[in-house]
């Protein structure tokens, strides 16, 4: 295919704005799948996307469109939806020319509609507005069009109003596709130069590499190197891409708690595999204190993944933290809550302005860690579910970081180890004991729960001794009926990890994380 007649571009939306349903309508008509069949949501396949209906991993399709006398082959590089997975949304990204903002018709811009569009912003790429679910009753699309005026100076001209669900309109997203997004920049004679932005791994026949050619060409026989880890590797096969070929096996650190369940629910899905999840934790940076520590550790500035790795406040002159811009879109009757919401953690307001009649956007700088766990679901709690929210990378702050140890009988329970802001230290440390003693069930000796900063102690629970005897209910009668409950109390024993001689349930993690 002529690189002039190639075009890369992903479809961007909020949550449920009907991105999965405007790519299905894409694919049906260039014929990738079949109308008549139920193929609903194609690109969404992996099982948990189709139970919790939302799109977790960015999925590829190759159309082949015939515009004008010529045959065009169009790449859509499928994105996330949900706030946490915004790091899926940037890779994708990397890989386009131009994207798809699809709004909603009734809902208007919302939080991740803006934080999307910066995003393709700031990556130079063309932005096509799409208004979708014109469809609808309440759907007002002028007052869109308004409001993507206001909010991202594109001409309300340069909107198209479609009907996802009823194929309304859709083939003149295809047309502007091809008209607004530029071919990509490819100097095949150069040597050759490819962003791997996705990978899988099939069983029988080894790495899929999902990549963007920038310049050369790749065939196959080719000997290629990583520019990363400097390997070899020989190009056994070269295609493009059609949905049914995707098989999705990677992991990239959790971003968010739904991030967390949803691909706790996966390995265990997909690999049978049993997990134990960790504080969801994010990069802290320390700058460290004397010479001979930079020659220890070869840097000045160190980035700390692991709490368990976070150095002692003697070997460090400066802890620095991530920073991200927020961004909040919410009818204003909730103004207020949410400002305290957000004084709560830590944020600094960097802008506020009405977008149309009587919803507001604030922007605010967040520290990375006061939003990683549920600053989503509260900010959705106390705005009846009307506020969006999303956030972009905004740098690092210097901060006042602590390393938090949570005890069970004196033994660090290391998937519990976390960093928290000095001011926040008492507070966390109570809540975590709190809640980790309601979780905990009694066992046959006293449990000492504590939240311990170094050697200082500042927080504890207690779960008193109880005697669990599950024979008791068999009246010493039957006895395959006491072997199948000694059976299920045995594959009870596997759902739990051993701390010293607690035993604590494997979901016992989720619930201390998850109201945080
Ligand atoms: P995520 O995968 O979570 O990011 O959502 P999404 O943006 O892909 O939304 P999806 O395509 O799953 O659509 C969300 C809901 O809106 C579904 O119930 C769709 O049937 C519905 N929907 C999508 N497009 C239209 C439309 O044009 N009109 C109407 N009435 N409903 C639509």
């Amino acid at each position: 295919f002529s690189v002039e007649n190639t075009r890369n571009f992903s479809i961007i939306a909020h949550v449920d704005h009907g991105k999965s349903t405007l790519a299905d309508r894409l694919l049906e008509l260039t014929g990738a799948i079949d109308k008549t069949k139920n193929n609903k949501q194609v690109l969404d396949k992996l099982q948990v996307e189709r139970e919790r209906g939302i799109t977790v991993k960015a999925q590829t399709a190759s159309l082949f469109y015939d515009y004008e006398g010529k045959q065009y082959l169009l790449n859509l590089i499928d994105t996330p939806g949900h706030v946490d997975f915004s790091y899926e949304v940037s890779r994708s990204l990397s890989a386009c020319q131009g994207v798809l903002l699809v709004v909603d018709a009734n809902e208007g811009i919302q939080a991740q509609t803006v934080a999307n569009f910066f995003l393709a912003f700031e990556a130079q790429l063309s932005v096509i507005p799409v208004i979708n679910k014109i469809d609808l009753k309440n759907a007002d699309p002028e007052s869109v069009e308004k409001q993507i005026e206001k909010v991202f100076d594109i001409p309300s001209d340069e909107c198209i109003k479609i009907s996802a669900k009823l194929g309304t309109n859709v083939e003149s997203v295809l047309q502007a596709v091809i008209k607004r997004i530029p071919p990509p920049k490819v100097h095949r004679k150069n040597p050759l130069r490819a962003l791997v932005f996705d990978s899988t791994f099939d069983q029988y026949r080894g790495v899929i590499a999902n990549v963007a050619l920038f310049d050369g060409v790749v065939s196959k026989g080719d000997k290629i190197v990583s520019a990363h880890t400097q390997k070899t590797y020989e190009v056994n096969e070269v295609g493009v891409l059609n949905p049914n070929e995707q098989p999705t096996h990677k992991l990239l650190g959790f971003l968010g708690l739904l991030h967390m369940e949803v691909f706790n629910q996966r390995l265990e899905q997909e690999y049978n595999a049993s997990v134990i999840l960790t504080t969801p934790t994010v990069p802290y940076k320390a700058v460290l204190s004397s010479a001979k520590l930079i020659k220890e550790y070869r840097e000045k500035e160190i980035t700390i993944i692991n709490p368990a790795q976070f150095p002692d406040k003697s070997k460090v002159t400066e802890y620095l933290e991530p920073i991200v811009l927020g961004t909040i879109i919410t009818p204003d009757e909730y103004i207020g809550k949410i400002m305290m919401l957000c004084q709560a953690r830590r944020a600094v307001q960097k802008n506020m302005m009405y977008i149309d009649q009587n919803r507001i956007m604030l922007k605010y700088l967040f520290p990375l860690n006061e939003i990683v766990v549920d600053f989503y679901d509260s900010l959705k709690s106390l705005s009846s579910g009307y506020a969006s929210f999303d956030y972009e990378d905004a740098g690092y702050q210097t901060a006042e970081l602590v390393k938090m140890d949570i005890l069970l009988n004196g033994n660090i329970v290391e998937e519990l180890v976390t960093v928290v802001h000095k001011d926040k230290a008492y507070s966390a440390g109570k809540a975590i004991c709190e809640r980790l003693k309601d979780s905990l069930p009694r066992q046959l000796f006293e449990i000492a729960i504590q939240a311990a900063l170094g050697s200082k102690i500042i927080a504890r629970e207690t779960v008193k001794a109880y005697r669990k005897n599950v024979l008791a209910k068999c009246y010493g009668g039957d006895i395959t009926r006491k072997m199948k409950l000694l059976k299920r109390q045995a594959e009870g024993k596997k759902k739990l990890r051993k701390v010293g001689n607690v035993e604590v349930p494997k979901d016992a993690f989720v619930k201390v994380l998850k109201t945080q």
